[in-house]
């Protein structure tokens, strides 16, 4: 976290901006009550769980607060209103600290974690944009088809043998597949392996040291640390080793399908000519993989969890998708977004657990944030998006239900602007948007149509966090469906305007 610059192209002065140094008036941002010394506000606190520790603290110290840990001390961002405030690009960028910096040994100027002034960030985000077109999406949406297939090929044995199926662990290594099939035409074999691929332990390795990072003093990091800091070094010379095997292959049988790995290796930069670096592409093919997968499978998880337990829900989502689908055995990729009510349960699972649950602003000038609190230029916060999910202004009295009917069209134009974040914001925001969502609507449809979802009465959710979120030990018991009997009756949708403007991405706003 030594480097730590505006988006202008300015230089700050070096080292970590902290609060002190970048709140003129910290004072007044409340933090929690028993405040030790040295330690900080480390009671009551669980070090696998900082963030619903951060969405506890946030519920009593209102919508912004601090807190510090060994010497630290972090900005917290919630309430609707001051979230809209910083989500403005003109005076705000995406600060890389925590989290996001600790994984900068392994992405190191990959597209997430890059620092903006780095110039690989719009060199990478310019290549690889058209990679989440439209048309890019309805390349990818046969593969997406065919991964599904394998995990109701595997579902299917689970509830031939009475068994119940273990719903984080599947819809990861859907997820996994599906981005490294589309992505870059690999296949992993996960649904053939009875333990996790050594990419994912490696992964979830990686993941799990860079926030274990943040709840140790820095300097007592490498003694307070040192078995995890060399199975860190291991894991991420594991996923090093994976992706040069990859790209190496790829390299030897010339082209693959236009798919991202080719964008990285073979596209020049429209305006400059320019190329990805052999090393830039590793970090990037690592970002892609890492970032592609984790969080949509949580996504999934959710949704699914949130499925078994309102039958009334799922058997509205269901009779959608028999009237849109009939009994095509392979919807087209046109069909994916007709599927509203679905995708309105993804909507309200990423609204009660965003999987990917903050992301850090800083300031590019002086400024002054929602007109009460002072900032200096770096000084930076995190948006809690669990809560300003849940800000009761914005969600009412019964934010903490789940109710799809948040996110029908009405709803949706009745609430204020950057109010539902679970893709970040601005120019820094998911590039990868359209295609979780279009994987992870498909997907749910599939599964509604093909299984009753049944819930175990004595699970409780519980989420794990590993910088994203995952609901832990969730398993569900399958019931066969019969073929639906509806005919399609085709809504008439308009699509999703993935292509307009000259980012394919950012050109459709988030
Ligand atoms: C439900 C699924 C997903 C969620 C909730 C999610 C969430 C996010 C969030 C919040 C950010 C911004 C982080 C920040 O400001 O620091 C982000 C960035 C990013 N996401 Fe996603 N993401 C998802 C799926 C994907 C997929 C499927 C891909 C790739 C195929 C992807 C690739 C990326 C990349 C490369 C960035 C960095 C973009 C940049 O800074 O230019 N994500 N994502």
């Amino acid at each position: 976290m030594a480097d730590n610059r505006a988006g202008t192209g300015t230089a700050l002065p070096k080292g970590f901006r902290s609060a002190e140094q970048g709140w003129p008036e910290l004072d007044r941002i409340p933090h929690p009550p028993r405040r030790l010394p040295l330690l900080g506000d480390v009671l009551g606190v669980d070090r696998r769980t900082p963030l619903q520790d951060s969405v506890r603290l946030a519920r009593g110290l209102g919508p912004i607060f601090r807190r510090k840990a060994f010497g630290n001390e972090f900005v917290f961002v919630w309430g609707a209103r001051l979230v809209a405030d910083i989500a403005d690009e003109s005076r705000f960028a995406k600060h890389v600290g925590l989290g996001v910096a600790n994984l900068r040994p392994v992405a190191g100027d990959g597209l997430f974690t890059a620092y903006n002034h780095e110039p690989n960030w719009q060199l990478a985000h310019d290549v690889l944009a058209p990679g989440f077109s439209r048309e890019a999406m309805e390349g990818y949406h046969s593969m997406m088809l065919a991964v599904a297939g394998r995990l109701t090929d595997h579902w299917d044995r689970e509830l031939a043998a009475g068994h119940t199926v273990d719903v984080p662990g599947d819809m990861t290594k859907l997820t996994l597949e599906t981005i490294a099939r589309t992505g870059f035409g690999h296949d992993f074999g996960s649904f053939e392996r009875s333990r996790p691929h050594p990419f994912v332990t490696a992964m979830v390795g990686t993941l799990t040291y860079a926030q274990r990072l943040n709840s140790v003093p820095s300097p007592l990091a490498p003694l307070m640390l040192r078995d995890a800091t060399r199975r860190n070094a291991a894991d991420i010379a594991h996923l090093n080793r994976t992706v040069d095997d990859l790209v190496r292959a790829r390299r030897e049988s010339g082209r693959g399908d236009g798919d991202l790995l080719d964008r990285m290796l073979e596209t020049a930069h429209p305006e400059t000519g320019e190329r990805l670096s052999p090393q830039n592409v590793r970090r990037q093919v690592i970002t892609f993989l890492v970032a592609g997968h984790e969080t949509t499978s949580g996504a999934l998880s959710f949704a699914l969890h949130y499925l078994s337990r309102h039958p009334e829900i799922a058997a509205r989502a269901r009779a959608e998708v028999d009237r849109v689908w009939g009994d095509t055995p392979a919807p087209a990729y046109d069909q994916v977004a007709k599927l509203r009510y679905v995708r309105r349960v993804l909507d309200e699972s990423l609204r009660l657990w965003p999987t990917a649950p903050a992301f850090a602003r800083e300031a590019r000038k002086d400024t002054v944030l929602g007109g009460e609190h002072p900032m200096r230029r770096g000084a930076w916060a995190l948006v809690l998006t669990p809560m300003l999910h849940r800000d009761p202004e914005v969600w009412g009295a019964d934010a903490e239900q789940f109710d799809p009917d948040r996110f029908d069209a009405k709803a949706v134009r009745g609430r204020a602007p950057h109010t539902f974040k679970p893709f970040g914001t601005g120019a820094r925001a998911c590039i990868g948007r359209q295609f979780a969502l279009h994987e992870a609507t498909l997907v749910l449809g599939l599964l509604l149509r093909r299984y009753d979802l049944r819930a175990d009465p004595g699970y409780r959710l519980r989420v794990t966090e590993r910088l994203t979120l995952m609901p832990d030990g969730l398993r569900l018991r399958l019931g066969r469906r019969t073929a639906p009997a509806q005919a399609a009756a085709a809504l008439t949708a308009p699509q999703d305007a993935v292509s307009a403007g000259r980012c394919p991405v950012h050109g459709m706003g988030d």
